[in-house]
This record gives C-alpha cells, sequence and structure tokens, in this order.
C-alpha cells in the first residue's frame, strides 16, 4: 500500500507523462510509441520536420482530438478529464471570433477557464505588458498584425494561468526581436516553475533556450535529451563544406566509396558543392589527402563546429 501511495506521489509530480501512446488518423500510424517524462521548471521542444507528427503529439496531451489513442497521457498523473485548468494549449490557429473586438474574445477565452469576465480582463492586461503588445481592446483580431496576433493568441490561452504551457510552433511568423521577446517570456515562466512543451522546426535557436530536446522521426522519437548530447549522438564533431572546381563522375564515386569505408558522412551535395561531417580534425587531414589523390581541386568554405540544423539534415 506504501509502496502503491509513494509511486502516486511521485508521478504526479510529472506534469505531463505519455506513455507507449500511439496514433493514427487513418490506416497510417502517426505517432509509434511515443514515450515522455517532463519535470516542473523546465522547458521541452519538440522538433522534426513538417509532418513528422509534433502538433499531433500536443493536440493529443491538450486533449482536442477526439479520436482515441492507444497508451497513457497523464497530467500530474491524471487523465486529462480531470486536469483541464493545469495546462493552456496555443494552437498554431489562434482561436479567435473575428467579429468580436479584442476585449469581448478575452472575456469569451476567460468563460473557456471559468474566469470572471473582470478576472479576465485584469489577467490579459497582465500579460500583454509582459509581451509588449500594446493594442486597441476596442479592434477587432483581423485588424492586427500577424506578430500581434501571435501573442493574442497565447494570452488567450494562458488566462487561468496555468501550470504547463503547451504551445505549438509559437515562433512561427515572428521577427528577430518578437522570438526575443517570447523567449524572454516563456523563460519567465519556467522561473516562475511552469513547464513548457513547444514545437519548433528551429533547432540551432532553440538549442539555446530549452532544457531538453525530443527529435520525432517517422513517428518515433529519435532523441530525447540535452541539447549538447544530441551533437554526441550524432557523432559528428566538424562540418567541411568544400566546392570542387570539377567533379566528374568518376572521382565522385571515388569519392563516396572512400568516405563510406572511412563512416565520413556526406551530409549534403548540390552539383560541386559538399558537405562532410567529420568526427576528429584528423578525418580533414584524410579527407584533404584523398582530394589529392583522387585528382579533385577544392575550394574550402568552411570547416567549423555544427549548428544543430546542419545536424538535422543527417536525421
Ligand atoms: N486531421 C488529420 N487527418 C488526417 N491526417 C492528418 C490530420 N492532421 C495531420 N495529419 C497527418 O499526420 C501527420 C502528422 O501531422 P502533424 O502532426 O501536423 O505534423 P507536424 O506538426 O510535425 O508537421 C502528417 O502526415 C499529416 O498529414
Ligand atoms: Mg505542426
Amino acid at each position: 500500500m506504501l509502496k502503491r501511495i509513494k509511486e502516486f506521489f511521485k508521478k504526479s509530480r510529472k506534469p505531463v507523462t505519455s506513455k507507449n501512446v500511439k496514433f493514427s488518423y487513418t490506416d497510417e500510424e502517426i505517432l509509434k510509441d511515443i514515450n515522455l517524462k517532463t519535470r516542473k521548471k523546465k522547458i521541452y521542444a519538440i522538433v522534426g520536420k513538417s509532418g513528422s507528427g509534433k502538433s499531433t503529439f500536443l493536440k493529443l496531451i491538450a486533449g482536442v482530438i477526439s479520436k482515441k489513442h492507444e497508451g497513457k497521457i497523464r497530467i500530474y498523473g491524471k487523465r486529462r478529464l480531470f486536469s483541464k485548468s493545469s495546462f493552456g494549449f496555443v494552437s498554431q490557429e489562434p482561436g479567435f471570433i473575428p467579429d468580436l473586438n479584442i476585449k469581448n474574445n478575452i472575456k469569451i477565452s476567460g468563460l473557456n477557464y471559468a474566469i470572471s469576465q473582470d478576472m479576465a480582463l485584469e489577467r490579459a492586461k497582465d500579460l500583454m505588458k509582459q509581451m509588449k503588445l500594446n493594442i486597441d481592446l476596442e479592434k477587432k483580431p483581423p485588424s492586427l498584425s500577424g506578430g500581434q496576433k501571435t501573442r493574442l493568441g497565447i494570452i488567450l490561452s494562458l488566462l487561468h494561468d496555468p501550470d504547463i504551457i503547451i504551445m505549438d510552433e509559437p515562433f512561427v511568423g515572428l521577427d528577430f526581436k518578437n522570438r526575443r521577446l517570447l523567449w524572454h517570456f516563456i523563460k519567465n515562466k519556467r522561473k516562475k516553475g511552469k513547464t513548457v512543451i513547444l514545437t519548433s522546426h528551429l533547432l540551432t535557436e532553440i538549442q539555446r533556450h530549452v532544457d531538453k530536446i525530443i527529435i520525432l522521426k517517422e513517428g518515433k522519437i529519435f532523441f530525447k535529451g540535452k541539447p549538447e548530447k544530441l551533437k554526441n549522438k550524432l557523432n559528428i564533431e566538424y562540418i567541411y563544406e568544400v566546392r570542387f572546381s570539377w567533379l566528374a563522375q568518376d572521382k565522385w564515386d571515388k569519392l563516396k566509396e572512400y568516405c563510406e569505408k572511412k563512416n565520413i558522412d556526406i551530409i549534403e551535395k548540390y552539383g560541386k558543392h559538399c558537405m562532410f561531417s567529420l568526427q576528429s580534425e584528423k578525418d580533414k587531414e584524410k579527407l584533404d589527402k584523398k582530394f589529392d589523390e583522387i585528382g579533385l581541386k577544392d575550394n574550402m568554405i568552411n570547416y567549423r563546429e555544427p549548428n544543430l540544423d546542419e545536424i538535422f539534415l543527417k536525421t
């Protein structure tokens, strides 16, 4: 009994857990076996190519897909049904009512979370200040700019001050200044003890801000861990970019064969432009020697540490 009580409390401390979650809209399985445990006061980023199932996973957590999934999703150890107030879901398409002014949109969103109209307005104004959103509440949402709409969408989803914030691609369409502002906002929420789960396709940007990255690939978790661990997992230390002055097929074949043998990955090739991933500095010396041997003339474009988006090309 004691063991079960302990287990219950242990589980209930985890904001979101997903165990063996499988899901398909039709015949094709979109999510294959998703296991995730989150902790309080952390920012998680789910990353993956378009169509990899990021939005689907967030929607399942938020309970906005009516079709059933296999496996378990729990919010503080409970089914979503009992924990609606503990999370806020910022979807990619903000659900404004275009014919109502912003003030009434705020009031109606408040109603969804059983918040009084005054309270909803007060919270919205506070959130607007945090997000530096100066807009006229008498205007209608369609008159706002893209960045303003995104921020208003976030505000409307967080009026109930939830502990868990789930955001689907919140950075899309935001310029540099607004992205920085949103990161600042998100990190501030973390400081206040909130858990944030967001999706993004900008690996390079998120690596500097999040605690954990989850990479989805073909419906499975390809990587889960701290950003700095990703490079290790993929075995890339350096990126070497060259442009050959001429690249005949037979020479290219020889080079490919050599790279395969030496476990050097060719991440990209556009015409005479090639990008290699190297595991050590020695690899570069060897590769340069091989270019000479085969008779390839090359101009080095870049030799540096990789950014995560390049690593991503490999996945
Ligand atoms: N409502 C839906 N009905 C059928 N298939 C869908 C639906 N929504 C998304 N899909 C499919 O599920 C896959 C994953 O989509 P999604 O979760 O939106 O990926 P991501 O957010 O990573 O781009 C895609 O192949 C997409 O076409
Ligand atoms: Mg998506």
